[in-house]
């Protein structure tokens, strides 16, 4: 008896492991189920043979920006990488007929990551600044939104406009277009880091007397951090709206992916995304 138990515990291992091989090979599945961390894990059910590897587009993103792109805890349990921008990729993915990879990054890195061909497209919030279409191409813009300014509680009134935050401690995302926007504020000492997270950081903790957000973000980290408030100062920039940045040259993907934009503006889809990807970020 002994035996035959051990014998059934080998079998079982080596099934076990050529399971483990063929799932690894067979990843043309469906990009839709491939997102975030979570990359290849979905894709025990994929059809068809496995001889020839799918190909993957390589989305790269900072995921501190909810409701665009954010971590959660799915319902399995496991971080994923949701919002709407995460949404925007698995459609182009999909019209792509490719698998989709996300690649959590940090924001000011996001551009030579494209350049140099790690990724294939930055999907992120991206504005677009005129500087940066010297270095990458820009599809169309997708959404717009405003930006806003947070503070403490205390505070609010005290930066309600943007001339009260004249020689104001400002916390800024570096390498982006509000650490561009407190630039222009007289006297401002800026502190830029590299997440947004540690930005209201230095809020909640007084290091900094106010930070320069896009509007959707701001109301996401008020509606789950105590004690700050958006103020009703208005932040003003010429570089409005999101693109997505695509490899400088690379005209058959921006053609690509403009036609999903097109495809997603028309038929609402982006405003459904939006509204999803708010109420999770707001959970
Ligand atoms: N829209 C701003 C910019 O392009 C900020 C984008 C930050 N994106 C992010 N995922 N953290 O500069």
């Amino acid at each position: 008896m002994k035996k035959w138990g051990m014998l059934f515990i080998a079998v079982l291992m080596v099934t076990m492991v050529l399971a483990a091989c063929g799932q690894e090979k067979n990843n043309s599945g469906n990009a839709a189920n491939n997102t975030g961390q979570a990359a290849n894990q979905n894709e025990t059910q994929a059809a068809g043979d496995s001889t020839e590897p799918a190909k993957k587009l390589i989305v790269g993103m900072s995921a501190d920006f909810p409701p665009y792109e954010f971590h959660i805890k799915n319902d399995q349990g496991e971080d994923e990488i949701v919002g709407f921008d995460v949404e925007i990729a698995k459609e182009i993915a999909k019209d792509l007929g490719t698998e989709l990879e996300i690649k959590d990054m940090l924001f000011d890195s996001l551009l030579n990551e494209l350049s140099s061909g790690r990724v294939d497209l930055v999907i992120s919030g991206l504005s677009p600044k005129p500087e940066r279409a010297e270095q990458i191409d820009m599809s169309k813009i997708y959404y717009t939104a405003e930006q806003a300014v947070v503070t403490r509680e205390a505070d609010k009134d005290k930066y309600s406009t943007m001339e009260s935050l004249e020689g104001a401690k400002i916390g800024v995302q570096k390498s982006s277009i509000q650490e561009d926007m407190a630039k222009e504020i007289p006297n401002a000492k800026l502190t830029s880091l590299a997440k947004i997270n540690d930005i209201i950081m230095q809020l909640t903790s007084n290091r900094v007397d106010a930070a320069i957000l896009e509007g959707p973000v701001a109301k996401a980290f008020v509606k789950n951090v105590k004690g700050i408030v958006i103020t009703d100062a208005k932040p003003e920039t010429e570089d409005e709206g999101y693109v997505v940045g695509v490899k400088k040259g690379n005209k058959e993907l921006l053609d690509q992916v403009n036609a999903t934009l097109d495809r997603l503006m028309n038929d609402g889809s982006i405003d459904k995304f939006v509204t999803e990807a708010t109420e999770l970020a707001e959970k």
